[in-house]
């Protein structure tokens, strides 16, 4: 068993478990979203973590899948709140469709979770679905946070931590989790892969916004510079307040917050900015030092068959889009 085999399974379980229903329109809307591409590290991650401890893959699967759906829900009302016209390369589907569409095939796509995760054996399931309702109440939180940033701009690197924290590493360290919870580890073995899945999130949502900013590659699938047109405060921003003159603070809060600035000039003057402070360098060592702690973290489980997910750890920190 190895990574590769991890995502052939998964990409064969998503073919084979397309949507469909009526209205047609709301079901072709949830099966765009999926098929337009995606990384399906979350499925992954829930995989890797039940094969370290002892799990079988095609038992849990569906539940994979599940976190991946999850996943895919919080997108598709990610892209409302960004108003990103870009996904996976591709509109999004509130652009391919309307909004309510988005937002119905995001709120029936997060309900089908619920009910195929309730397929499982009582405890299982109990324990499944507790685990994702609380990451969803945590994902709003930080989902809430990450907006409320847009109009301040008075935020420091801890908040923005705390925020990408609830916004994106719990899902990931909810799939370690899940993954163990199937694998019937124990809950000190639980906390540990989930421990560990919080620190490469934060890695992950840090890659995400360095990419954001930097990246000229298609296969990001979004619009580059999309969080600076939106006014996002992440730690590129946070970086720069720190390490700029005074000058160049009054400028950065000025230029980030004009709602009316052309879109391209707007971003060709922050990542100038960026640029004289080497703000890419200085984040990614920040970056780089989550996922150190995750790999420490991988090296100190004490389950024998890590192999796998030592693989995904890598894939994640190597990650280019
Ligand atoms: C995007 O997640 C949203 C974040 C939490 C950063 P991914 O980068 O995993 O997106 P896909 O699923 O591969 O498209
Ligand atoms: C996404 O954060 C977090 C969730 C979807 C919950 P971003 O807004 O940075 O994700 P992208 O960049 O649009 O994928
Ligand atoms: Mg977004
Ligand atoms: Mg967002
Ligand atoms: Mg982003």
């Amino acid at each position: 068993m190895n990574l590769s085999h991890v995502f052939k399974e998964i990409k064969a379980y998503e073919l084979e478990n397309r949507f469909e229903g009526i209205p047609d329109k709301l079901y072709e809307a949830k099966n765009y979203l999926i098929s337009i591409g995606g990384k399906r590290a979350r499925p992954a991650a829930f995989i890797a973590s039940a094969i370290a401890f002892g799990g079988d893959l095609k038992y849990v699967l569906p539940a994979a899948w599940c976190f991946e759906l999850f996943h895919n829900f919080t997108l598709s009302h990610d892209d409302i709140m960004d108003e990103a016209p870009l996904r996976r390369g591709m509109p999004s589907l509130h652009k391919k469709y309307d909004m309510p569409t988005a937002i119905l095939a995001g709120d029936n796509m997060m309900l089908f979770v619920y009910k195929e995760l309730f397929n499982y054996s009582p405890n299982h399931a109990l324990e499944l679905s507790q685990l994702i309702t609380q990451t969803g109440i945590e994902i709003c939180e930080g989902q809430f946070m990450d907006m409320g940033f847009e109009e301040s701009d008075q935020i420091t690197e801890e908040e923005y931590i705390e925020m990408i924290k609830l916004k994106t590493s719990v899902l990931l360290g909810a799939c370690f989790k899940g993954g163990a919870i199937l694998a019937n580890a124990n809950a000190e073995e639980q906390n540990q892969v989930y421990e560990l899945g919080i620190n490469l999130g934060l890695g992950f949502q840090i890659k995400d916004d360095l990419l954001d900013a930097f990246s000229e590659n298609p296969k990001v699938g979004k619009v580059q510079g999309g969080d600076i047109i939106a006014g996002k405060k992440t730690i590129l921003w946070t970086r720069a307040m720190e390490l700029s003159s005074e000058t160049q603070k009054a400028e950065l809060s000025k230029i980030y917050s004009d709602q009316s600035a052309d879109s391209q000039e707007k971003v060709s003057r922050v990542l100038q900015i960026f640029k004289d402070l080497k703000i890419e360098q200085s984040v990614a060592e920040t970056m780089n030092t989550y996922y150190d702690k995750a790999l420490e973290q991988y090296r100190q489980l004490p389950t024998s068959k890590k192999e796998v997910l030592g693989e995904f750890i890598s894939y994640i920190t190597q990650r280019e889009y």
